[in-house]
């Protein structure tokens, strides 16, 4: 892929280093202090839009917990997307962008009584339930009231992916094999209504085939049990979309996914297809801003960033691979290798091996690309750093989305 790819639409190099939004980075550095994640909101609504465009006029429902925050979830208010959730803080950050229950999917291997009940009252669009005991338990706490379900089936697809974003096979402890299924099925009572099938396979997942075969794997059980469905019925294929988060990576566009799979959707005519991309939306829209705090010597020298493990776990987790870029001097060389490491205390810690300007030292800014998925969702406060803010950035001006925590949080 190219540096495009990897980066904000509307990222460019000016008189005082990078922009985003037309926003030196050296600025939002400045105004909110470092780490700091800066979202592009052109790059998120081009996103969005893409989607529709490839996808054309099936159930786009944005998976939130790539990146959640209420000024996104008012972006996404203002289309027609629908929304995945998985807890009940998703649920309530959706609803304060307003995007009410009428628009949420509701999934996870865990929803306790609480959960399912608060659901049910507030007539949830579509309650994703994981497996026969849960199915036992909906049908409890629903008494007799309405409630529209999808079942997750796992199905026997060799997603190519990282192990723990694998989601199928006898490892992972989601969704139902074909018998437990039968089983949830054989619960239904009136009032509970089976609407479809979800899968999700797995996530960075790089050949179209693997959907299209998860879909079709979904719609040949429905077929198998006619009766069991109304004749519209919902086959939801989840997310899973790869990004790139190196120009190295090679992925396929958005629009060969579609292909793929509204070609396996046209086998079944009266089926509903459902997508739910999270890091395909977002993870390219983002990225965070570090400083440098100090350089030591060693082949290669460390650069320690004051940020780390608790802004973005993912290299730590997943081993993943991030692009770097001095932000305040983008046009010199990067042609001398580092170790960049954050200020957590795990030899794990490691953010990543970059090609920096050989003069690299404490006090520059360092940009980390297509940090906008899974970064700041999954941050934590180890070791007692507070969480950082999330700066939206359009037309240049930037403003706080998600403002920083402060010692009193961390006290409290
Ligand atoms: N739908 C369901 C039911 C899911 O479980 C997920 C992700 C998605 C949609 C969205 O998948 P995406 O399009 O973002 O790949 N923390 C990991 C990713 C975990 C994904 C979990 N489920 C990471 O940072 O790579």
């Amino acid at each position: 892929m190219t540096w495009q790819d990897v980066v904000p639409e509307t990222w460019a190099v000016g008189p005082q280093g990078v922009e985003v939004g037309g926003v030196p980075l050296v600025a939002v550095a400045e105004g909110v202090g470092t780490p700091c994640y800066v979202v592009d909101r052109r790059h998120l609504s081009e996103r969005l839009a893409r989607f529709e465009r490839a996808f054309g006029d099936v159930g786009l429902a944005y998976a939130a917990k790539a990146f959640w925050c209420v000024s996104l979830a008012e972006l996404i208010a203002g289309t027609g997307w629908l929304v995945d959730v998985v807890s009940e803080g998703e649920r309530a950050v959706a609803a304060a962008g307003g995007i009410g229950p009428q628009r949420q999917v509701v999934h996870g291997n865990v929803k306790t009584d609480r959960e399912l009940e608060a659901a049910i009252a507030d007539g949830v669009y579509r309650l994703v339930v994981d497996g026969p005991d849960e199915m036992r338990r909906l049908v409890a706490v629903a008494a007799g009231r309405p409630v529209d379900v999808l079942l997750r089936l796992n199905v026997d697809v060799a997603a190519d992916t990282h192990p723990k974003i694998r989601t199928t096979g006898a490892a992972a402890q989601f969704g139902m094999t074909v018998e437990q299924a039968d089983d949830a099925l054989a619960q239904v009572v009136d009032g509970v209504t089976v609407r479809g099938v979800h899968v999700h396979i797995g996530s960075q997942l790089r050949q179209p085939r693997l959907h299209a075969e998860a879909l079709t794997a979904i719609g040949h059980f429905v077929e198998a049990r006619r009766q069991r469905f109304s004749e519209v019925y919902d086959l939801d294929v989840g997310g899973g979309f790869p990004v790139a988060y190196l120009r190295s990576d090679v992925v396929p566009p958005i629009e060969q996914f579609a292909d793929a799979i509204l070609g396996a959707c046209s086998e079944f005519p009266t089926a509903r297809l459902i997508v739910e991309p999270g890091r395909s939306v977002v993870a390219n829209a983002g990225v965070s801003i570090y400083t440098v705090v100090s350089r030591k010597e060693a082949n290669p020298p460390f650069l320690a960033v004051d940020g780390g493990l608790s802004d973005n776990p993912r290299p730590s987790m997943y081993g993943a691979g991030y692009e770097m870029v001095l932000a305040n001097a983008p046009t010199d060389p990067h042609d001398s290798p580092f170790r960049v490491v954050g200020r957590h205390c795990e030899t794990g810690d490691q953010l990543g091996e970059a090609l920096l300007p050989s003069r690299a030292a404490a006090g520059d800014l360092l940009v980390m690309a297509a940090t906008g998925a899974y970064g700041f969702s999954m941050s934590s406060r180890y070791n007692l750093l507070p969480r950082r803010p999330v700066v939206f950035v359009a037309d240049g001006a930037f403003e706080v989305a998600v403002p920083g925590e402060t010692l009193d949080d961390l006290v409290r």
